[in-house]
């Protein structure tokens, strides 16, 4: 089969089975194929990715327009058996970014498996905040620690040291911590570091918040930064999810009690425990449900007197982001 009766076939059978982006997906897909197929040239037996190779030979790879330019080539026997495999795993609704192991975060690409949750371009705005925090630092005299919780796919404090480094601020942090209750998420997170060089740069611990949030995480005087988008999705509203999210990705990563707010309330309350010194400034970046942002307001207001916070929309202008600086 050529290219053009390939992508025809496939677009028809994604239109059937109402799968969004269909000609997207399919070009994306057979690409990806046509790829792998570069560089393991005459070894192409595995459908399944690893991490590394998934990093290697950007160089090499062929771009969407090659496709339209050569129609007519013929797929080999492999890359046939390959593209169909993805094809139907696609069918049954599994995110493209599974299928590719890979997915774009603030420019930077991350390895993501069914173990760790899909970047999504909101979380991207947590780390704009972060730049802007430590780009508006009017006196250079101490240094922050980054604290990510709930890191994933390492994705936000990964791209926060990226960018530092690009405009030579990552002499500003004295520490990075990854914490996630999620041992494979850990291990994902760790990956990510490698092929970004950050390896060295980072602490990561595989703990549940309300143990690793304590005053020895806290022992450093520099200023700190915590970034959490913990998982906020109401128990009833995780079982009405779309089968694309609720099938494949982590439950742990999405669900969080019967109003979504266990874990942002944990974190809150095991900060609240930790006495801050004196002339420190602790900023907390949160993800939520803009339903959320009041309760999660409120619960600031309880739990420290010298705080003020910012709302972040969203693209779709609705609240999603809180930036909050506690002063001590
Ligand atoms: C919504 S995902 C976010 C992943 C990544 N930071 C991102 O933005 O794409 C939430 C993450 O929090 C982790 N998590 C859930 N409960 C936790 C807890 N109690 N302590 C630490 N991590 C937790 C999950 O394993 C998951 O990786």
């Amino acid at each position: 089969m050529n290219i053009k009766k390939a992508l025809q076939g496939s677009i028809k059978q994604f239109e059937s089975h109402n799968i969004p982006s269909a000609n997207l997906d399919a070009e994306v897909l057979l690409l990806e194929v046509l790829n792998i197929s570069r560089l393991y040239t005459n070894n192409i037996s595995e459908d399944k990715h690893d991490i590394l190779s998934t990093f290697q030979n950007d160089n090499f790879k062929l771009e969407r327009s090659w496709i339209y330019a050569h129609n007519d080539y013929e797929l080999t026997g492999k890359e046939n058996i390959i593209f169909n495999n993805y094809i139907t795993r696609r069918l049954k609704q599994e995110p493209v970014a599974y299928i590719l192991n890979r997915k774009e975060f603030f420019g930077y690409e991350f390895f993501v498996n069914e173990n760790v949750l899909i970047p999504r371009p909101e979380t991207e705005l947590i780390v704009k905040e972060v730049l802007e925090i430590i780009k508006n630092k009017k006196y250079f005299i101490k240094q922050y620690n980054l604290i990510d919780i709930g890191t994933g796919s390492g994705c936000i404090l990964i791209s926060i040291l990226n960018e530092l480094q690009k405009n030579n601020y990552l002499k500003l942090i004295n520490q990075s911590i990854a914490i996630d209750i999620s041992k494979t998420a850990i291990e994902i997170a760790k990956a990510n570091a490698k092929k970004y060089n950050f390896e060295n740069n980072i602490k990561f611990i595989n703990g549940d918040l309300t143990k690793e949030i304590n005053q020895k995480l806290f022992s450093d005087s520099n200023d700190y930064i915590i970034t959490a988008n913990l998982p906020y999705i109401s128990n009833d509203d995780y079982e009405q999810l779309e089968n694309n999210v609720k099938d494949f990705e982590p439950k742990l990563a999405l669900a969080s009690g019967i109003d979504g707010l266990d874990d942002i309330s944990a974190l809150l309350c095991s900060l609240s425990k930790v006495m801050f010194k004196n002339n420190q400034n602790i900023y907390i970046l949160l993800e939520a449900d803009p339903n959320q942002i009041d309760y999660i307001i409120k619960e600031f207001d309880i739990y420290f007197k010298k705080k003020e916070s910012t709302i972040i929309e969203d693209f779709s202008e609705k609240n999603r982001i809180i930036v909050t600086k506690i002063g001590f």
